[in-house]
């Protein structure tokens, strides 16, 4: 179906598809079987040793009003396929996946832009299979192994992407409603009080819901603002 590319070793996946974007189709998936220069969000290192899962989509989509839902639906594909090894998962918005309130799985979405009109989004997974070092991470992580499931990095691959394109076309016509009752789901936060650090500004508050744009609802005194970006802590 999709146009696969795997390398034993490159810098970044989400780098390498957006350096070769424009020769490359819509759908192409570059998987890595490490990185030197893995990268998460807010510019933090993405440990990428050999045994993880690494992996990027080219997407080059037709419509761009839902683009920030991408990475949602990214998550509750990662988290149906984990469950389909028998885990508990949790999402911790905007789109991490826990198992036991550690983290498995990041996902990390960049737009290639040219004169302010966005050409592709590149949409980039790392999940935790084989690893057994990840005590070095500065948060909570932990592996499928570590978990005792012994799964291969492409059975897990080829899943995620089953789910993933099956419902990528609906996700760009309908946004995060047609993901909501999933996400929500597995939506560990919802009702409980949080702090979450946007930009230089740090939060404190209850999580009353996600708006139908995917976006946190956070109740501070007086206010309920909608927030798009951020870093959640519980
Ligand atoms: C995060 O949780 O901060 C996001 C982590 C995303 C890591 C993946 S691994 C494959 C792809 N290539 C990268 O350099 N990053 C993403």
């Amino acid at each position: 179906m999709e146009h696969l590319l795997h390398f034993d070793e490159l810098d970044s996946t989400n780098s390498y598809l957006k350096k070769t974007q424009e020769n490359l189709p819509h759908g192409t998936v570059v998987t890595s079987a490490r990185q030197t220069a893995g990268r998460g969000r807010y510019s933090r290192i993405w440990e990428s040793e050999r045994g993880g899962l690494y992996f990027s989509v080219l997407l080059k989509p037709t419509k761009t009003d839902f683009l920030p839902n991408l990475t949602q639906l990214m998550s509750v594909c990662v988290c149906r396929t984990l469950e389909s090894f028998g885990l508990l998962v949790q999402i911790k918005w905007p789109n991490d996946v826990l198992v036991n309130g550690q983290k498995i799985c990041g996902i990390l979405s960049e737009a290639v832009s040219r004169e302010g009109r966005i050409q592709a989004v590149v949409l980039g997974v790392g999940l935790n299979v084989g690893q057994s070092n990840l005590a070095s991470i500065s948060q909570p992580a932990v592996s499928l192994r570590e978990l005792g499931i012994q799964a291969e990095t492409n059975v897990l691959l080829k899943k995620i992407l089953d789910f993933f394109w099956r419902d990528y076309p609906v996700l760009l016509e309908k946004g995060f409603p047609f993901i909501a009752s999933a996400y929500k789901e597995r939506f560990g936060a919802l009702g409980k009080e949080v702090t979450v650090q946007n930009g230089n500004e740090t939060l404190f508050g209850m999580v009353e819901d996600l708006s139908p744009r995917g976006a946190l609802l956070l109740r501070t005194g007086q206010h309920l603002q909608e927030l798009f970006t951020g870093d959640l802590m519980v």
